[in-house]
């Protein structure tokens, strides 16, 4: 058995028992989350309760956005791909591969899938905090502070017309961009406009903040700050995270 395929098991035998995977584990926290490749697409489960990240992000939303719209991609996926994707490669090369070819129905649902996984782990419950280390240091060479950064990155999530992501990337000459993607696009796809691996990904779509924040987007990302996972932004930072 290779070891990261035992530190998958050893890690998801953890998050079956409640425990999140610490740094001082050899594997990534990240890999908690996001299974690795197996016969099926599966919803990974929240690495917290429903109603941990109250009161920024209610139960209610947190329920149905996992259970119903994320399972719904993982079910869909299932049902489009049977024997047709590529399993041995991880959800980020799946990404990699969707290009002009790919139909609209993958495309969508695979982006789903993978967004959606990175977004669960990109949260965590408790106060608000700042980016340290490494990342810290890269976002103040690119952005000035992080208090600019953070400003900027609402901005431009803020304006994303209708529903989309909004990310921070690291793009391929090792320089840290805000972008966006429309529906279920991320940056790793081949005709993204800005291409990258994802640092941070925050869901802008209604059914991330609806329920509780109606048409008030404004508030719901300036309430997300509160719970971002600096920890695992770091990780796809450093790319020790897929
Ligand atoms: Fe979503």
């Amino acid at each position: 058995m290779g070891s990261s395929r035992r530190d998958f098991l050893k890690n998801t035998a953890l998050a079956s028992l409640g425990i999140v995977a610490s740094k001082s584990l050899a594997s990534p926290i990240a890999e908690t989350f996001i299974p690795d490749p197996g016969e099926k697409f599966v919803l990974p489960p929240l690495p917290y309760a429903y109603d941990a990240l109250e009161p920024f992000i209610d139960k209610e939303t947190m329920q149905l956005h996992h259970d119903k719209h994320h399972q719904g991609y993982v079910d869909k996926l299932n049902a489009l791909t049977k024997g047709t994707m590529n399993m041995a490669q991880s959800r980020a090369e799946q990404c990699r591969g969707v290009n002009e070819t790919t139909s609209a129905v993958i495309r969508n649902n695979l982006g789903g899938h993978y967004n959606h996984s990175v977004f669960w782990s990109m949260m965590r419950p408790g106060k608000e905090a700042a980016p340290t280390g490494v990342l810290l240091t890269a976002i103040e060479a690119e952005f000035k502070t992080y208090d600019d950064f953070k400003k900027a990155f609402s901005e431009r999530a803020t304006k994303i017309f209708g529903s989309g992501w909004c990310w921070l990337i690291l793009d391929e000459n090792n320089k840290l961009k805000i972008t966006t993607t429309a529906n279920q696009d991320n940056p790793l796809m081949a005709f993204a406009a800005e291409k990258g691996r994802p640092v941070l990904a925050l869901d802008v779509w209604e059914h991330a903040y609806y329920l509780k924040y109606q048409n008030r987007r404004v508030d719901y990302i300036n309430n997300w700050w509160n719970v971002v996972n600096w920890d695992y932004a770091t990780s796809l930072y450093n790319n020790t995270a897929r």
